[in-house]
């Protein structure tokens, strides 16, 4: 499972999972891993709206959980349901620390998938 039709397919999926009772944006993420791992995650808000947290946060979370610290991103999509946007900033920074330069980030434009790398995504990013 490498292929990056099935990754979005897999984002939309998880997108169906979403709690999104304020903004009504259903957003899903799939994060294919170096080590071969395969993990999703959906938004989820709060009344507290501050408090929500990305699509793309809960999956790469979810995949640093499961594989531990060494995690690194080989290929994530991110698809949100009648919506067509790559990740927010703060998700870029997150992707960023578990990523290089050449990772390949997908989502839809004008209904067609498209693939930018985070070296075009987040230029410059901030490391320590
Ligand atoms: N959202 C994501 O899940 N990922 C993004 O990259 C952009 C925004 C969510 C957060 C919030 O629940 C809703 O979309 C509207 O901002």
């Amino acid at each position: 499972m490498t292929g990056t039709p099935d990754l979005l397919e897999l984002a939309k999926v998880s997108a169906e999972q979403a709690y999104a009772p304020y903004s009504r944006f259903q957003v899903g993420c799939a994060v294919f891993t170096e080590r071969g791992g395969l993990f999703t995650g959906c938004n989820v808000e709060n009344a507290s709206y501050g408090l929500t947290i990305c699509a793309e946060r809960n999956a790469i979370f979810h995949a640093v959980s499961e594989e531990g610290p060494a995690m690194k991103i080989a290929t994530l999509a991110v698809v949100a349901l009648g919506q067509e946007f790559p990740p927010c900033g703060a998700c870029r920074q997150v992707i960023a620390e578990f990523a290089t330069p050449e990772t390949t980030v997908w989502f839809l434009r004008d209904g067609k998938p498209v693939a930018m790398t985070m070296a075009e995504l987040l230029p410059a990013s901030f490391r320590i």
